[in-house]
């Protein structure tokens, strides 16, 4: 229990960077809070049409949560790492330097997913890509990838992850209410669209 605990505060700490909101800043574009959604990931910096700027947040927010789970897989073993993706996640969306208000965990769930099992990971970064080619929606995509992951989960093999990947779902369908209601009332903006 002790070794779990550690593994949540790693992946916690980990998380809670808000690369989005640090990239943002560091390139001139101002706080990312009060621009577009006010989220803090890369579909929000891609808003500023800085397209570098995005692809480094979705990096970084993804590699977050994949080194989490690496190194605690690494010291630890293959629990403390579902652990520690999930605790990443959590960093994500509720940082402790930001009062709790973080961003919605899409990218750092992909990359938690890659680094537990990496089909599943290209899965998910695959079904994301796809719904987006075609629709053009970023909040969309992530919940189509989000619902599908479990599926991936067990069709891929690796039916011991499919019980954080529909956490994971159900947390990310949470983060994205606001998503929700503008899709169902039709007014989601397409990517990178202000
Ligand atoms: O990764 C977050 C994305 O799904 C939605 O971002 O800024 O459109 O709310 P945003």
């Amino acid at each position: 229990p002790t070794l779990l605990a550690a593994a949540a505060v790693l992946g916690y700490l980990f998380g809670s960077i808000p690369f989005g909101l640090v990239i943002a800043r560091m390139c001139g574009l101002g706080d990312l809070r009060q621009i577009g959604s006010g989220n803090i990931g890369a579909t929000n910096v891609l808003r500023t049409g800085n397209k570098p700027a995005a692809a480094a947040t979705l990096v970084l927010d993804s590699g977050k949560g994949a080194i989490a789970v690496l190194i605690a897989r690494f010291l630890i073993g293959p629990d403390a790492a579902q652990v520690a993706g999930l605790a990443a996640f959590f960093g994500h969306c509720f940082p402790i330097w930001l009062k709790f208000k973080g961003g919605k965990g899409v990218a750092t769930y992909l990359g938690t997913m890659l680094a537990l099992f990496w089909p599943v990971g290209i899965a998910c970064c695959l079904t994301w890509l796809a719904t987006a080619k075609t629709l053009k929606i970023s909040s969309l995509s992530a919940l189509v990838a989000a619902a599908l992951g479990p599926v991936w989960a067990y069709v891929l093999g690796a039916p011991e992850i499919a019980g954080l990947a529909i956490a994971l779902a159900i947390l990310i369908y949470y983060r994205h209410s606001a998503n929700i209601s503008r899709l169902l009332a039709g007014t989601e903006p397409k990517i990178g669209q202000k």
